[in-house]
């Protein structure tokens, strides 16, 4: 019986159908299926198509039947881009940005993310474990069924190698899916002040090859932004962690335009992020090499920048990610209603868009298109059913939470209709 679940009668099923990332007007089409059902057999999905369709040889005694009659059913999200795990808060900041001080002058005050570092320090293994559980509870009950979640609130051996132990045991005790990031090159700690270059090397010779080595990580990160990280320095250490087998990722031109894209491309990495500022041939380089631009509204939104042109790089062949962000500075939010609001709203994207950005193409930023993102025969069984008939309802229902259960390799782990709590 476990993970075997048959969701049949949906108004809408919203496949989501592929195994790559979609690239430009590929991403507007949903491959919906009115009247659809969604078979998921040893957790896996078995069989996709119209309820009238269902086999009959399914023995439905072996079978969870959920009848999602007058609801929409998606592919579970992936959040391809978030900070989970994390001591302490930074509440104070949120005052100080309201009173117009800005993001890197408070980075340049000792403030941001090296104020994170010292209370991450302070962090046991226990508590990184149960503050980031209580955050996955609540990214999954917002539909998300795996999430990538990054280092870089350690910037020594010690803590950068506890937060990534945190995040493989949430992956193995929470119904949430993990892909680890390991971002020790997040900034510059105060015992490094003066000597970013002696840090560097200490992250890329030491830190990165003990990650690398143990399987730690999947993938690496820098924060590639004027007066924290240059292109240059960039480019050595992904080099290394690419040497390493590991995959490449980037906070790219998110304050500056710094040629981060550029460098993305040039690398090919699996994804570039942010890219707020990034430059028309930095996104031109993108779309050619088939890289994933993941963009990021809410931190946008929350720092008061302008938006990443999500539209033009739609226009121009880009395959688009959407992810939160969740940090404890820039971005304080797990929120995917308004992530879609914002998105669609804000940056261009059609609702079409916007789904295909936080499914199929979240599981590909993250490496993972082939088996995640979408309701197709052979993937993992996550899926959203919302409480409304259309996918539509996402954004127009403003900020509000539309998914009303959740179902993780065929099984039910959050139902609204249980009093919101987690069925697992
Ligand atoms: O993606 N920009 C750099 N890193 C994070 C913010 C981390 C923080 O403020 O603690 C980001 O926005
Ligand atoms: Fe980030």
């Amino acid at each position: 019986m476990k993970g075997n679940i048959v969701i049949k009668d949906a108004s809408e099923l919203v496949t989501c159908s592929g195994f790559s990332a979609k690239r430009g007007p590929e991403m507007s089409d949903l491959n919906v299926i009115p009247d659809g059902a969604v078979v998921v057999e040893n957790g896996a999905i078995a069989w996709v198509g119209k309820t009238s369709d269902l086999p009959v040889s399914i023995d439905r005694s072996g079978f969870e039947v959920i009848d999602a009659r007058g609801k929409a059913v998606l592919p579970g999200f992936v959040d391809s881009h978030t900070h989970l795990v994390f001591g302490g808060y930074r509440e104070e900041e949120f005052s100080w940005r309201l009173n117009g001080m800005g993001y890197m002058e408070i980075m340049a005050r000792g403030g941001g993310i090296v104020s994170t570092v010292q209370a991450t320090r302070e962090a046991s293994l226990e508590i990184l474990i149960e503050s980031g559980r209580k955050r996955l509870d609540s990214m999954l009950s917002f539909g998300v069924t795996t999430v990538e979640s990054k280092s870089g609130y350690g910037l020594d051996r010690d803590t950068e190698i506890r937060q990534l132990e945190a995040m493989i045991e949430l992956d193995r005790t929470h119904p949430m899916d993990l892909v680890r990031t390991f971002l020790g090159a997040h900034a510059l700690p105060k015992e490094f002040e003066g000597k970013k270059e002696a840090f560097l090397d200490f992250m890329r010779e030491t830190v990165l090859p003990e990650v690398a080595e143990k399987r730690l990580a999947e993938f690496c990160d820098i924060f590639c932004e004027k007066g924290v990280f240059s292109v240059a320095q960039a480019r050595r250490l992904l080099n290394k962690a690419r040497e390493l087998g590991m995959k490449l990722t980037l906070h790219a031109d998110e304050i500056v335009q710094i040629g981060g894209a550029e460098l993305a491309a040039e690398l090919r990495a699996v994804s570039a992020d942010h890219l707020l500022q990034a430059s028309d041939k930095g996104i031109s380089e993108l779309a050619r090499r088939g890289i994933v631009a993941t963009l990021l509204p809410l931190t946008a939104f929350s720092l008061k920048e302008p938006y990443a042109r999500g539209r033009y790089m739609i226009d121009n062949h880009c395959a688009v990610a959407l992810a939160t962000d969740l940090n404890p500075g820039s971005c304080f939010s797990e929120s995917i209603p308004l992530l879609f609001a914002l998105a669609t709203l804000y940056m261009g994207l059609t609702i079409e868009e916007a789904v295909t950005a936080l499914t199929l193409n979240g599981a590909a930023a993250v490496a993972r298109a082939d088996s995640i993102g979408s309701l197709d025969v052979g993937k993992k069984g996550d899926a959203v059913i919302l409480e409304f008939p259309s996918y539509r309802f996402i954004p127009y229902h403003i900020g509000v939470n539309s998914v009303e259960k959740v179902i993780k390799g065929g099984e039910l782990v959050f139902d609204k209709m249980n009093g919101g709590n987690l069925v697992c």
